[in-house]
């Protein structure tokens, strides 16, 4: 794809429903006893990987007028797939399908392309290895065979790696093991499964917990655990809105509302992050819907962080996990206000669809700034004119959408190689650019 320079954008716009609540949508509505009407589910790949993986052990998924309906198949009511469960590029599809196959009683190959092939996943082995399962993997990686056991057994286990795939794949194995199983994290991940599962009647609870360090929570389940049917309406994709709440930022006189947005507290650290570079973002029609609030946000008539002079963004560890998807994109915005930005302590980057550490710091190279690598994050300079250049992707969705948003701002043209990868997350990310964009 090619990007030009944009003078502005202007428009209202709907992005897809989010990705990480349709994950969770579908396989708790499979797990559930009962139908379960999915409004505005996902529309990217990875979504649709989810629900290809759960029709493959024999869950009946159909679409109806542009919902999906999902014959829970209740306790137990998973069947023995004919061959391989395929994940595509979903790292969420494989962690947490990886926690209802360790409590079902199927026997299930989980595996994925190349780049979810290299990624860990001794993560989630060893906690699920831990309550009774039996899973078989290539030196950490997919393929992972498991083997499946009705019964599991309870664990209290704190996460070693700040991770919402591994809370949720822990607390869905739960829901089949005998007791009360806890699980600690000392840095807040986005908290959708907790909220879902509630909404889906299983018994969860959530909280603080006594004489751990103030940042910690906890979600505990009693299992073995039933969940009802339940109809959920997905809010639009925050991560997807991010691109072109940037592009209204990066570009002045722009004016943008993305209606309905989840703006779940545990996703809108980098909402947060642009307000601290001085720019004005507002919420309108906010409500709460299926236990997660949602919102319509705009955004018009920025100047670059709003004259703020000394503009510039240290992002605290302590929220790298709840803005996680959206660093290779602030790395771009902090690009062009005053002080620059810098990004320490996200070395899960580097084991992401691809390391996004490597490639926003070669694309940002590649069209003119100055940047400092490290091994957990990066430097880079601001008020950076940035010139168009070609951008190897490495076919990663992020990398491709946060260059095209820096494609806007650059001066001569940006080619986004292998462009189609945004289809992983968004694939009317183009189009949808294309209409909103002034020349
Ligand atoms: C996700 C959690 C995050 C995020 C991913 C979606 C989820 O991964 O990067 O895109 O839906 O739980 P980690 O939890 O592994 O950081």
């Amino acid at each position: 794809m090619i990007v030009r320079p944009a003078k502005r954008i202007h428009g209202a716009i709907s992005v897809p429903g989010d990705k990480s609540i349709s994950h969770r949508a579908a396989m708790i509505g499979a797990m559930a006893s009962g139908t379960s009407h999915v409004k505005n589910y996902s529309t990217s790949a990875d979504c649709a990987a989810t629900l290809s993986c759960l029709q493959k052990l024999g869950v009946r998924i159909e679409r109806d007028n542009g919902e999906l309906v999902i014959r829970g198949a209740g306790r137990n009511g998973l069947l023995q797939p004919d061959g391989d469960l395929d994940c595509g590029n979903s790292g969420t599809t494989m962690r947490l399908l990886s926690g209802i196959l360790a409590g079902s009683g199927v026997v299930a190959t989980v595996t994925g392309d190349q780049s979810l092939r290299s990624r860990p996943m001794q993560r989630i082995i060893e906690p699920l290895e831990l309550m009774g399962a039996e899973i078989t993997a290539d030196d950490g990686c997919a393929p992972l065979r498991i083997q499946g056991r009705q019964s599991l057994t309870a664990i209290e286990y704190e996460l070693l790696t700040a991770s919402a795939q591994v809370k949720s794949c822990i607390l869905f194995a739960a829901l089949r093991a005998h007791g009360k199983t806890i699980v600690v994290e000392n840095q807040v991940t986005r908290d959708h499964t907790e909220r879902m599962l509630g909404w889906f009647g299983a018994p969860i609870e959530t909280g603080k917990p006594e004489r751990e360090p103030q940042h910690s929570r906890f979600a505990s389940v009693i299992g073995p655990a039933e969940l009802v049917a339940h109809d959920i309406s997905i809010p639009g994709d925050i991560s997807a809105a991010a691109y072109f709440i940037a592009a209204a930022a990066l570009l002045p006189k722009s004016a943008l509302e993305v209606i309905d947005i989840g703006v779940n507290p545990t996703r809108i650290a980098y909402l947060e992050e642009l307000r601290r570079m001085g720019f004005t973002i507002d919420e309108t029609n906010r409500r709460e819907h299926c236990n997660e609030p949602i919102a319509s946000v705009t955004i018009s008539d920025q100047t670059l962080a709003n004259g703020n002079e000394s503009a510039s963004c240290t992002i605290a560890s302590g929220v790298i996990p709840q803005l996680i998807d959206e660093l290779p994109l602030l790395a771009v915005v902090g690009s062009q206000i005053p002080g620059g930005i810098e990004i320490r302590n996200a070395e899960e980057l580097r084991v992401k669809e691809s390391d996004r550490i490597a490639a926003t710091v070669a694309g940002l190279r590649a069209m003119g700034g100055e940047v400092e690598e490290f091994e957990d994050g990066l430097r880079v300079a601001g008020r950076t004119k940035l010139r168009g250049a070609r951008i190897d992707t490495r076919g990663d969705h992020r990398i491709a959408m946060s260059f095209a948003i820096a494609g806007l701002i650059a001066e001569g043209e940006t080619e986004v190689v292998e462009s189609d990868c945004v289809a992983v997350s968004f694939p009317e990310f183009f189009g949808l650019l294309e209409s909103v964009v002034e020349k």
